[in-house]
Parts: C-alpha cells; structure tokens; sequence
C-alpha cells in the first residue's frame, strides 16, 4: 500500500542550538501526523530553520529559498516556511516577503513553539503569514522533540544571551539569557538516558551563567546533578564564556568522570585592545589564566576555541597576539572566522573595518598553524587505545566512527552492534585531526 502520509524537509543552518530547534520542527510536525523526507519534491512543507551570525550564513540560505520558486510553480500545494534567527531580525520577514512572495510562514525565533498553530492557519487561509514575536516570552516547556542525532542527545539549559559582544547578533535575535528549570532540565536528562542515550550535550550561548537569573542553581550544581544519573553516558556542554569560568566547574569536571574532559572555550582575539573592543570583559592574561586553573585541575583536558580574524581596527600586532595565544595554549581545535559585519549591532559602525585581503591571509595563516597543532596532537595518540562512542558509518571510508572523550574523531572497522556503543579503539594511524585503529 502506497504511504500517504504528508511528508516534510528541513534544512538547518548555524548552530547546535538550531539543530536542535530543528529537532522541535520536526517533533511538531510529527505530532501533526507528517513524515520526513530528504527529497524536495516529495515534501510537503519545507522548512528553513535559518542562521544571520555571519552574511555568508543568510546568502546561503537565501541562494536555497530563491532556488523553490520553480517547484512552488509546479506544485500548488507546496508549504514553504521560513524561521530562526534570520528572520528575527528588525525589518527582514517583511524584507524576505518582497522579496520571495512565495514563502508562506516567515517566524521568528520566539514563535517556533507556535508553529503547528501557524501551519493549521496557513493550511485554511492561504495568504502568507508573517508572526515575528518581538520579545521574548517565557520559556515554553513539553514542546515534542523528534531527534536526529543518536546516541548523542541536545538538551537546552539556557536561551538567548545578555553578552552583546559589539560583534555578534544573536543578542538582538535570541533575546535575554533564561535559564531552564533546573528539574525540567534534569528529568529530560534522565528520560534521555532511560531511553538508551549514550551521550547528552548541554546547550547554552553561555553555559556557565546557568542560573544567574533564577538563582536555583549554578552551572556546576547542574553538571553534578545530571552526572550523578545512573547509566552508562557522557555529559557535555556549550558554549562557555571565559569571563564566567569558575574554580568549581574546573573541579566539577575533575570529580565527574562521566563528564568529558573537554571543554569549548571562545578566545576570539588575543589582543587586549580588540578584546576590549569586543566588549568580551576579558584579558588575554585573565584567558590563559583561566586556561591554567583548568590545566590544573585537569591537565589532560582538550581545550577548542573560536576565533576571529578582521575585527574593525585589529592591526598586524593584534594579530600577533592572537597567534600567540594559539601556541600558548596549543588548542584541541579552533572554528576560525573572518569578522562579518553585522547590521545594529555596536561594531558595525565603528571605524577601521578591515579589507578582505587582509582578513583572507590572517586566517590562512590561523587554519595552518592549528592544523599544526592538531597534527602533532595526533601523534601522540599513535599506539594508544581510547574509548569511542560510536556514532556512525562512514560510507566513503566505509568505516565506522565516533568521539572520545575529548572529542578526538576516530574510525575504525566495526560492525552494526557497535553504532550508539562504546568501543575500545587502538590508534595505529593518523591523519591531520583524524584518527584510525582497530577495535579490540
Ligand atoms: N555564544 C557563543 C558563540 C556564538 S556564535 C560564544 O559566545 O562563544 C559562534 C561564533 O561565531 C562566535 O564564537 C564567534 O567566533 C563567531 N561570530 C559571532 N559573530 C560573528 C561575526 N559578526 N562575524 C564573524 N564571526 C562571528
Ligand atoms: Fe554572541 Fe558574545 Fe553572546 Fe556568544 S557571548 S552569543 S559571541 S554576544
Ligand atoms: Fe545560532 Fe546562527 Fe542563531 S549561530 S543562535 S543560528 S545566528
């Protein structure tokens, strides 16, 4: 018999924390009775959950919604809607209706919970809605999450973000830092590792301010609850910010074994004047500081970075400093970034905006040295055994492949028992940041 049940896309741009939201997309629409598929022209609602932190995030997806006009033509019926945090800022669901009349729901970030409402409205009125909640509300707890990414398992701790870093957006599109119920945030976990999930990633902009609003608990006294769950599962978090790292997160790490001995932490520049400028309220002293007091506590913990190169007035001495940082601290990885101007927030006006030129050799030279770094890491691995938490088949290696604890990528020959297991993996080659060995 012919399945007919109405079937969905959704292409996710941005962060883990979108990826996630993606993940309540498709529980609402599962709830609805709809099915996912992977073939645009199969689908019956397809959804954008889109990403603005850098212009090259919104030209994709722009490029990739320009590009359904024509199925739309050929297919009548065909939902289109366009959400995250693109469409959330000022001005741009009204800017993306003129210029793409086709889509038919443009929500924002604050209107996700919303959507089965948005879609039955659409289904009986047919005319475009637009619904961009301006503020945020309170948080919304048992939205249905259909997720993707077994064994690992989101679990959001906190929303939005009260940083306002001069150069980033998301201040303005996710709205004020909210902390969940530290028992909402717990009994999800505890379900999760019920149901056999193996691992359990805390997301956050800013983990370790967990908290700070509700004062129910800290970020630490979250990781210690959720750790002390009985089962067989890692714990892991991001992103912290290193003005908020504390003693007692280094030493919680410490005494929790099931908590990863890694640990994301942002550096962005090193330069003090571009730090200050960033409005990071940090140092490159007070970073390497804090980079120390982890060291202490846990020398062998992986450490991995973001950075950014072009910041408005970063001269060749900040650079420097920058790079000197990165063999300071000698990263487990870095997302390196070219700075990205960005509509209403503070470092879009201000004077000295770097040419791209510029920008493209620094980051060039950025990408090599940890490239460097990462392989000289992965020597040292050669010879050792690590436990892997496998997560999935690689069908060009043909290999399987997983983490370990510090987030090291490794492949090896496995079979289909091992996928959402953990295995012991021997080292025996090395390729850039990649891993391969043999399963014992
Ligand atoms: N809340 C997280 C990161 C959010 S965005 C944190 O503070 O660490 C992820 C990364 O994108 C940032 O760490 C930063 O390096 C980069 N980013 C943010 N805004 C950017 C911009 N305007 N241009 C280029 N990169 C940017
Ligand atoms: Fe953006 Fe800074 Fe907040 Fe991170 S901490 S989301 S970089 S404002
Ligand atoms: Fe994430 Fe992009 Fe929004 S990085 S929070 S999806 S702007």
């Amino acid at each position: 018999m012919e399945n007919c049940a109405k079937k969905y896309l959704i292409t996710t741009y941005g962060c883990q924390m979108n990826l996630h939201e993606s993940e309540k997309l498709a529980g609402i629409l599962t709830s609805m009775g709809y099915e996912s598929t992977s073939k645009e022209n199969e689908a019956d609602v397809i959804v954008f959950n889109t990403c603005c932190i850098r212009e090259n995030a919104e030209d994709r997806a722009e490029g990739n919604i320009g590009a359904l006009k024509q199925l739309k033509k050929k297919n009548k019926n065909l939902i289109i809607a366009v959400g995250g945090c693109m469409t959330q800022q000022k001005g741009e669901a009204e800017k993306l209706h003129k210029k793409f009349p086709f889509i038919d729901i443009i929500f924002g970030t604050h209107n996700l919970e919303n959507f089965k409402e948005l879609l039955l409205e659409k289904i009986s009125s047919k005319k475009s809605i637009l619904a961009v909640m301006e503020k945020e509300g309170e948080i919304i707890e048992g939205t249905p999450r259909f997720r993707t990414s077994f064994p690992n398992a989101w679990v959001n701790i906190a929303y939005g973000c009260n940083n306002f870093c001069s150069y980033c957006i998301v201040p303005y599109v996710r709205g004020r830092e909210r902390s969940r119920k530290f028992s909402d945030v717990v009994a999800e976990c505890k379900e999760l590792i019920k149901q056999g999930y193996k691992e359990i990633t805390l997301l956050g902009q800013n983990v370790n301010s967990y908290g700070n609003d509700t004062k129910e608990a800290d970020f630490s006294d979250l990781l210690n609850e959720i750790a002390s769950i009985e089962g067989d599962f890692r714990l892991r978090y991001m992103t912290n910010h290193p003005k908020d790292l504390s003693e007692k997160l280094a030493l919680t790490i410490k005494n929790n074994p099931k908590i990863c001995k890694s640990i994301h932490l942002p550096l962005q520049a090193g330069s003090n004047n571009v730090l200050k400028n960033m409005n990071r309220k940090y140092t490159q002293e007070d970073y390497l500081n804090k980079v120390e007091l982890l060291r202490k506590h846990v020398p062998d913990i992986a450490i991995t970075t973001d950075i950014m190169v072009g910041f408005p007035g970063e001269t060749d001495e900040d650079f420097n400093e920058t790079v000197s940082v990165v063999k300071k601290v000698n990263f487990s990885g870095a997302f390196t970034f070219i700075y990205s101007r960005r509509k209403g927030t503070p470092a879009d006006k201000m004077p000295n905006q770097i040419p791209p030129e510029i920008s493209k050799k620094r980051i060039i030279e950025l990408i090599n040295l940890q490239n460097s770094i990462n392989r000289k890491d992965s020597k040292n691995y050669l010879g050792k055994t690590v436990q892997i938490l496998c997560e999935g088949f690689d069908e060009k290696k043909k290999l399987y492949l997983g983490r370990d604890e510090y987030g090291r990528m490794a492949y090896f020959n496995g079979n289909n028992q091992d996928l959402g297991n953990f295995v012991c993996v021997k080292i025996t080659k090395t390729g850039g940041i990649s891993l391969y060995g043999e399963k014992i």
